[in-house]
């Protein structure tokens, strides 16, 4: 299945740390499922050896590149990291993806499509339609307790706003301003679906299959947890103080 045309150029960005046994596969089943569009592997120095595994990726194929960061810096930063080299280069279209098998790269015409009529399109894995797979119950209590969280602290109307399969137009991106987003962790997911909400874009939701990872392992953290968990709390709370000021 194809992409529709007038997207534009479309970069899937795919965040690694240790995903030696992942990362070959996910890059192949990209650019076999959606020929049309480039991988960036955003690298932050795997000590397993990802990033030269990448490389030789990029030697292959024109359509695969990667980025090479100094270490660990969590996700939101090799994300916005990607974002940035990837409005450096001209790309219109943006998407987030695991590198452990997680998201289909087979829905991603879905989202794409859905991305024609939208601003930023999450896939998302509680609303009709969406599926998990062989995630142990307790992660699945932590995803939507978390997404229960957000939504009650922040009012999104969304089902699914911590997910990690998402498309973003170049201009949604430019229009929240990455500088001021400093979240590391996986709470970067809310931080962009709420900014994106603040400036009045369109964020639709669509159904994904979510498979948990095979090898490897998640990198998941008490410290992650915790830094969600504060920073909702926080913008929930400045929400409402905002509110109340703007009431008087
Ligand atoms: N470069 C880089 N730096 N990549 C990272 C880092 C980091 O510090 N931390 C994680 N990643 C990469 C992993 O290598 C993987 O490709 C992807 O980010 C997701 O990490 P996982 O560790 O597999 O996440 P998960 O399966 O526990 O969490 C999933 O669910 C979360 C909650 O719904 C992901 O889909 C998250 O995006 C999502 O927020
Ligand atoms: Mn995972």
């Amino acid at each position: 299945m194809d992409i529709p045309a007038d997207l534009g150029r479309v970069l899937v960005i795919i965040p690694t740390y240790n995903e030696r046994d992942n990362i070959e596969r996910i890059v192949g089943r990209v650019r076999a499922a959606v020929p049309a569009v480039d991988v960036l592997v955003a690298d932050d120095n795997s000590p397993d050896g990802t990033g030269r595994i990448a490389d030789g990726l990029a030697a292959a194929d024109d359509h695969v590149k990667v980025l090479h960061r100094k270490g660990k810096e969590g996700l939101g930063a090799a994300y916005i990291a990607g974002f940035r080299w990837a409005a450096e280069q001209g790309y219109d279209v943006m998407v987030e993806m695991d590198a452990d098998g997680s998201h289909q790269p087979e829905e991603l015409p879905r989202l794409l499509t859905a991305l024609q009529d939208a601003d930023l399109v999450l896939g998302a894995r509680y609303i009709p339609g969406g599926r998990i797979e062989n995630w142990p119950l307790s992660r699945q209590f932590i995803s939507r307790g978390g997404n229960v969280f957000v939504r009650t602290m922040l009012g999104l109307p969304l089902r699914d706003a911590t997910g990690g399969y998402r498309a973003f137009r170049a201009a949604t991106l430019q229009k929240i301003g990455l500088d001021g987003v400093d979240s590391r962790g996986y709470c970067f997911q809310i931080d962009l679906a709420r900014r994106s909400l603040k400036q009045g874009l369109r964020v639709v939701e669509v159904p994904i299959t979510f498979v948990e990872r095979v090898h490897g392992t998640s990198k998941m953290s008490r410290d992650i947890m915790v830094e969600a968990m504060v920073r909702v709390t926080q913008w929930g709370v400045a929400d409402r103080v905002a509110r109340l000021r703007g009431h008087r």
